[in-house]
């Protein structure tokens, strides 16, 4: 059924499926976020009703498509997940609307990216719980009012920026997630590394926990591939010192940093003198979309201070320059 090709289009790899946390007893770090989620979910358990919307935004791999499934699961209730561009036309919302129990939590993830034309039919479903639905076409076209169940729209964005006003303004909760601490992301590895049954010591999981760019999906990731590297090369324990030969093998830097987020500021101080440089010049240079390079690679290399952003554009900043190793007065002479 066409409705089924429009849920759950996001594909992700087994292990990722197997680390994410059910509840928010289990959801690592967002003290503050996790509180305010929790005392909503209480309320509307004790009143037996529905989770107002919920607008979840951030960097990817943060948490967000987590939080969603908590949420419903939480709330006791059933999770149905789409994604802004898998919706095309009205009328693929409708269906997924109008089949929906009382209470399911409706995931919508990348909602800054959902057509105009269906994020309209969205405003009347979520402030009011029904959509008009025309019938025919021309003269004798007719609309028709659908009641809709009660249900919690849990939307995620990794730039809120882009969510229109009259959107924003229908989530009764917004959340903004941010980068996690060291010493939460050791406990996120300690916990998958219990998981996967994967023999790993303490340091070893905090130098992994120290290079994963801040975020917990890119711990997990790189802790399967130390443990491969483990297995295959150093007897299956992960020390320290396997850890750091195996990140190494992985191109990730002292600071966390991968081939692309070096590339971007190789880039800019090679190629562009320093910057400031424009976003889709920039994109080019390192063979990455424009989207990729602003969504996922800027918002950590600002956050970390190797990047700045300024109305003419990106510019590396003194710490790229001393990541790199790069001396500015020579760049200046050889460019
Ligand atoms: N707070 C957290 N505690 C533990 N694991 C987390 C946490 N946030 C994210 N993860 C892990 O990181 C992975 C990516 O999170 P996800 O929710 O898919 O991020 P997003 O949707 O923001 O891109 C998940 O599979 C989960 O295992
Ligand atoms: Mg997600």
């Amino acid at each position: 059924m066409r409705e089924d090709s429009l849920l759950s289009p996001v594909v992700e790899d087994v292990e990722e499926l197997t680390l994410r946390p059910h509840s928010l007893g289990d959801f690592v770090g967002q003290r503050k976020v996790k509180e305010r989620l929790h005392i909503s979910i209480d309320a509307a358990r004790a009143q037996s009703r529905p989770l107002d919307h919920v607008l979840l935004s951030g960097p990817p791999g943060l948490g967000k498509t987590t939080l969603a499934g908590i949420i419903s699961a939480e709330m006791g209730s059933a999770l149905r997940v789409t994604s802004g561009p898998a919706l095309e036309r009205p009328g693929d919302l409708a269906a997924i609307l109008s089949n929906l129990d009382p209470g399911d939590v409706f995931f919508i993830d990348e909602i800054h990216r959902l057509p105009r034309t269906i994020e309209e039919v969205l405003y009347s479903a979520m402030e009011d719980f029904v959509i008009d639905v025309i019938l025919g076409k021309g003269p004798t076209a007719q609309s028709i009012r659908l009641e809709l169940p009660r249900f919690t729209l849990v939307g995620a964005t990794t730039r809120k920026g882009t969510v229109t006003a009259p959107l924003r303004d229908r989530f009764g909760i917004e959340e903004k997630l941010d980068y996690y601490l060291d010493e939460e992301l050791a406990t996120i590895v300690t916990r998958s590394a219990g998981i996967l049954d994967i023999d790993i010591d303490d340091r070893a999981a905090h130098e992994i926990a120290r290079r994963s760019r801040s975020t917990p999906r890119i711990a997990n990731r790189l802790l399967a591939r130390v443990r491969d590297y483990a297995v295959a090369r150093a007897g299956g324990v992960v020390t320290t010192d396997v850890a750091d030969t195996a990140l190494g093998v992985l191109e990730v830097d002292s600071l966390g940093l991968d081939k692309v987020d070096r590339d971007i500021l190789e880039a800019i101080i090679l190629k562009f003198d320093g910057g400031p440089v424009g976003l889709s010049t920039l994109a080019i240079a390192v063979g990455e979309e424009p989207e990729t390079v602003e969504d996922a690679y800027e918002p950590f290399l600002l956050q970390i201070g190797l990047l700045q952003r300024t109305p003419r554009g990106r510019i590396a900043t003194d710490s790229a320059y001393r990541h790199l190793g790069v001396d500015r007065a020579t760049t200046d002479r050889w460019f």
